[in-house]
């Protein structure tokens, strides 16, 4: 066990208030991505849940409260819950709508989540515990089952007054498919969904509409004191469209687009604050499922998202797993590649999000199946990926607090001659990444020259995952020995910080909760400038 019960949270971030937090408060959060329908029932009852047959299962707005501390505990200080309006009730082609993206009316919330009164329950919580609310919400389509004409080979008709407020076909794009996505206007005028449940597509160029919208997402955020907005399916809406919703909605907008390219998400970084950081997670998640994969491929994305999006990779959304992608452990069992790819997130320049359930080893394939029930694990603290969570979380903090400009100073690779291994700098954290997998032996390390600036001669160097430690070279630098294909996350001992409770074993010594060194970001740029200079004089570069 690597924590000490108490001080699992820095103080300073019990103390912040919350409402309408900014894109720059959401840099140095940490989200936990829940499905309201999944994560806790009200009264505690472990009844099954049943992914295949996609219904509600029982989760509540209550329910999230009564667990705050299972959350809180892992060190995070964000939670993403599903969409809270009303959705269409009952049994269609593809189950109930339990996970809250089927809109029937903008208007009024799920009650199968809860009451008004519970989800402000849950709002107020939050904040008391300086922890963010963030509410998923959909734009783009609501949906009313469609008759059966389908089945006949026509198109699909709808009875829109079933939805409110927008009740009549007027207020839809005509109906067509996305036959091409390749196709931009395809992609924003036609639906998404099938024959069976097409999602009726918003006309978001009507400026009724547009109204609308602004007006609602502004009333909702005010409502239930909403400190930041996931937006889904922001590809399939005009680009400009979102800066006047952002704008009302006045917190941080964080959008999901789809898409492997970087130069397609560049658009959308510059009309929301924020992106899922989907371009990443594809090279991540083949990158780490077998030894096999390919790690420049990570590299050579962040790279260019770095040089690509209006705020290079900081406050993208950085995730291993989602509600729409099979768990990583569907694909993989090994322990070692798993805490490899789980520490992506926590180490880069993105707000770490972990998919609940990532954390109890959940191993479900594609929707429906990755949504499994989070109760019949008892919310049990003792699994061995629920402390890896505590350890990257806690690093991530320890790391802001020794060094004011982290959240602000760009991620780098330090070049590695091993193509299984990546080396990830951003002081004063150094993640140690490798996909050789829990059969490698011997001749996976890592070398860091002492010109990377991370660390000082001779300095005790932690990996914060065992609370080893080894010392740096006189120059600074360290070459480190991979064990059973774990990743390592190595920081200065000096800055690991008493009240952060990382390695307690060896911060007992420090004599007050305050003593964790500061990285001198200064001298580390000078440093770094000087290596430069000093490969270009070599030739090297
Ligand atoms: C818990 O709540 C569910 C849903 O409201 C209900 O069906 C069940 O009977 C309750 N169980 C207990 C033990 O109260
Ligand atoms: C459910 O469990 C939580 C966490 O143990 C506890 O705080 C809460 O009081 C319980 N709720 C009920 C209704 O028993
Ligand atoms: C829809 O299906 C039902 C039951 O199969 C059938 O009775 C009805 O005629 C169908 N309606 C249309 C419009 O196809
Ligand atoms: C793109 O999609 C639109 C809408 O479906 C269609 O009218 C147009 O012909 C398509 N353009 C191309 C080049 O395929
Ligand atoms: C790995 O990915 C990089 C970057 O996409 C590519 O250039 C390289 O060819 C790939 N290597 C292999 C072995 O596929
Ligand atoms: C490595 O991972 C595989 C896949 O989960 C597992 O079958 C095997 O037992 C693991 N081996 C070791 C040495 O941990």
């Amino acid at each position: 066990m690597l924590f000490s019960t108490a001080h699992i949270l820095p103080a300073l971030f019990l103390a912040q208030s919350a409402f309408a937090a900014t894109a720059d408060e959401w840099r140095g959060r940490s989200i936990y991505q829940l499905l309201t329908d999944r994560f806790a029932t009200t009264n505690n009852s472990s009844s099954p849940c049943d992914t295949t047959s996609r219904k509600y299962c029982g989760g509540t707005w209550k329910g999230i409260t009564a667990h705050l501390d299972y959350i809180q505990a892992m060190g995070f200080d964000a939670v993403w819950i599903s969409p809270i309006v009303e959705n269409l009730e009952g049994e269609t082609a593809y189950g109930e709508a339990y996970h809250g993206y089927w809109t029937k009316n903008i208007n009024k919330i799920n009650t199968n989540f809860g009451t008004e009164d519970d989800l402000n329950e849950l709002s107020a919580a939050l904040h008391t515990r300086g922890m963010f609310l963030m509410v998923d919400v959909v734009v783009n389509h609501l949906v009313t089952v469609p008759d059966n004409s389908s089945k006949n080979g026509q198109d699909p008709t709808f009875d829109y007054s079933e939805i409110t407020p927008f009740s009549t076909a007027n207020d839809y794009h005509p109906f067509c498919l996305i036959q091409n996505y390749d196709n931009q206007t395809d992609v924003e005028q036609c639906w998404i969904g099938d024959k069976v449940l097409p999602l009726s597509d918003l006309d978001t160029e009507d400026p009724e509409i547009v109204t609308t919208m602004n007006e609602w997402i502004a009333g909702l955020v005010k409502k239930y004191k909403i400190d930041g907005v996931r937006i889904d399916t922001v590809k399939h809406v005009r680009k400009d469209f979102w800066p006047d919703f952002a704008k009302s909605a006045g917190v941080f907008t964080i959008g999901e687009i789809l898409d492997d390219k970087t130069s397609y998400l560049k658009g959308y970084t510059e009309v929301i604050d924020s992106v899922l950081d989907y371009p990443t997670w594809f090279p991540l998640k083949t990158g780490f499922t077998s030894p096999q994969g390919n790690l420049s491929a990570i590299t050579e994305i962040v790279v260019e998202a770095q040089k690509t999006y209006k705020n290079g990779m900081f406050m993208t959304g950085s995730f291993l797993e989602n509600h729409d992608q099979e768990r990583f452990q569907a694909a993989t069992q090994d322990q070692a590649l798993v805490k490899n790819a789980m520490t992506w997130p926590f180490i880069n320049d993105g707000v770490p999000i972990l998919y609940y359930g990532q954390e109890q080893g959940y191993t479900g394939g594609n929707d429906p199946n990755n949504r499994e029930a989070l109760w019949p694990t008892g919310f049990d603290t003792s699994k061995p990926l629920v402390d890896h969570v505590k350890t990257l979380n806690a690093a991530r903090k320890a790391a802001v607090a020794a060094n004011d400009k982290f959240l602000t100073t760009s991620m780098s690779f330090i070049g590695q001659s091993d193509s299984a291994v990546l080396a990830v700098s951003k002081p004063p954290l150094l993640g140690l990444l490798t996909n050789a997998g829990n059969k490698s032996t011997g001749s996976t390390k890592w070398t860091i020259p002492g010109s990377a600036g991370l660390f000082k001669a001779g300095e005790s160097v932690v990996n914060v995952f065992e609370c080893k430690s080894i010392n740096a070279d006189d120059k600074g630098g360290i070459t480190v020995q991979a064990n059973g294909g774990m990743p390592q996350l190595m920081m200065p001992a000096s800055m690991l910080g008493k009240a952060g409770g990382l390695c307690p074993s060896i911060t007992a010594g420090f004599t007050t909760d305050s003593s964790a060194g500061k990285f001198d970001q200064t001298t580390w740029t000078t440093a770094l400038i000087a290596g430069v200079l000093s490969a270009l004089s070599m030739g090297l570069l």
